[in-house]
């Protein structure tokens, strides 16, 4: 984890936010190789879950609702974690990672913590467990007090179901169809750690499908299924670093019938990445009955008018960037030197390809080079310029960012040598090796690189 985080400080990924300040627990900065990483990952994202299918809309819902939604939702008394108090040195800490479970359950949690000395002063001085509400207040208005306060959305999905009659009347979809999202939320975590894993801010990608009751079991498998192929076909990630895990009861959310995590074989082990849950009518009848609002579906056909089901997709932009960064992080002996690199899937990488004169003082090998970079951006706008310091470093940056292809442009592209006017040279990011190619034949291999 270290050294993934010191290269996310040090390439412009991830930095902490406020850090001149000192940082701020579970609050992090994305860096201008971050931004791009995170805007490839939810395009993508979008991409297949919302423009890529016929029956699953996009929205865009405020980060703050009216508190009537969470309270409808059970979020208000039922989205909690499980904390305990040291007497002695008034440190906190999560009930359930410290008793090594992932039981949520207060007489569970009680009886295994019985023993336990508190972690940071070593006293056995633990508070009983008790339950802590995660969601984070605030007030909208002059006036902060109770009848002002709101909550910064603890998840998106709340506003996927007070907009389902909305989508439903706007669209006209058919069951089953979804609707999808991608934003932030917020949630006063206990124990912010390991890096963007576990945050108070952060952003979700999350999709609700609708339903007919009876095709919940079939619906919930393809959803687990498109979460793990997105992760390997998508982004390219090795299948020996994923991992089911089945919630089991005591571990569930307060809304979940089911739920299964694929796990991620993070640096501080197998945790959870993307869950997909079965929440079955559980959201909507709540809404329905605290709005007053017809949420039912009418079947046309069958003319039968019912609640649909919900399976949902639901996944943390952080963790996925987090993850492949953590996949994708080699190292290797490139000419007797250890070098560093990230084999990103090109088609996520911040940068696709960078292109350099061999030497900067030689305006005619930067002006052709530059004619270089400009036919490449037709491409994709993502070609960098790097003309700092020899060509071996300029390569080593890139390789560190995850650039896939390094393209230069020396005397023989000129026509020193004739028979090799206008070819390039290309560098291959995994391999160090490197070709001579024309600038067609380069241009091409970007392009099926990136599709
Ligand atoms: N709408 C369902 C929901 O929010 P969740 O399991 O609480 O379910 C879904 O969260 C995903 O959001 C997780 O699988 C994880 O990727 C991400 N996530 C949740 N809490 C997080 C946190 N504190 N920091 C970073 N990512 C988090």
């Amino acid at each position: 984890m270290e050294k993934i985080v010191s290269l996310a400080k040090r390439r412009g990924f991830v930095f902490p936010a406020s850090e001149i300040y000192g940082g701020l627990a579970g609050f992090w900065d994305y860096g201008p190789q971050g931004v791009e990483l995170v805007n490839n990952l939810k395009q993508l994202w979008w991409r297949k879950m919302v423009q890529e299918q016929d029956n699953i809309f996009g929205v865009d819902g405020a980060i703050i609702q009216s508190p009537k939604l969470w309270e409808a939702s059970g979020h208000v008394a039922g989205f909690t974690d499980p904390l305990v108090d040291c007497k002695n040195c008034g440190a906190r800490h999560r009930a359930d990672h410290l008793a090594g479970t992932d039981s949520t359950d207060i007489a569970e949690l009680t009886k295994l913590l019985e023993d336990t000395v508190c972690p940071t002063c070593g006293e056995k001085t633990l508070t009983p467990p008790r339950t802590y509400n995660m969601m984070m207040k605030t007030w909208v208005g002059p006036i902060e007090d109770d009848s002002a306060r709101t909550y910064l959305r603890p998840e998106t999905a709340g506003s996927i179901f007070t907009n389902f009659k909305n989508v439903m009347d706007s669209m006209h979809p058919k069951l089953p169809f979804g609707i999808a999202q991608i934003g932030k939320a917020f949630r006063n975590e206990i124990a912010p750690r390991d890096f963007i894993f576990r945050v108070r801010e952060l952003e979700q990608m999350e999709m609700q499908y609708f339903i007919q009751a009876k095709t919940q079991d079939e619906v919930y498998e393809a959803w687990r299924q498109f979460a793990w192929n997105f992760m390997i076909t998508e982004l390219g990630v090795r299948e020996e670093n994923l991992q089911w895990h089945e919630h089991e009861e005591n571990e569930r959310a307060h809304y979940a019938a089911a739920a299964h995590d694929i796990y991620f074989k993070f640096p501080h082990g197998f945790k959870e990445l993307w869950g997909t849950h079965n929440r079955t009518d559980f959201d909507l009848t709540n809404h329905a009955r605290a709005s007053g609002k017809d949420l039912s579906y009418l079947d046309e056909e069958t003319k039968e008018r019912f609640i649909p089901y919900v399976i949902e997709s639901s996944v943390g932009v952080g963790r996925m960037l987090l993850a492949v960064l953590a996949d994708a992080y080699r190292e290797d002996d490139l000419g007797g030197e250890v070098r560093t690199y990230l084999a990103l899937a090109p088609k996520i990488a911040p940068v696709k390809a960078m292109v350099s004169p061999l030497l900067k003082n030689k305006p005619e090998l930067v002006l052709k080079a530059r004619e270089v970079r400009a036919e490449l951006k037709k491409i994709h706008p993502a070609i960098a310029w790097d003309d700092n310091g020899n060509i071996g470093k300029r390569y080593r940056r890139q390789d560190e960012i995850g650039t896939p292809f390094c393209v230069t442009i020396d005397f023989d592209t000129l026509g020193e040598t004739p028979e090799l006017k206008d070819t390039v040279t290309l560098r291959h990011r995994d391999t160090g090796e490197q070709e001579r190619l024309t600038l067609s034949e380069v241009a091409k291999r970007i392009r099926l690189a990136i599709e």
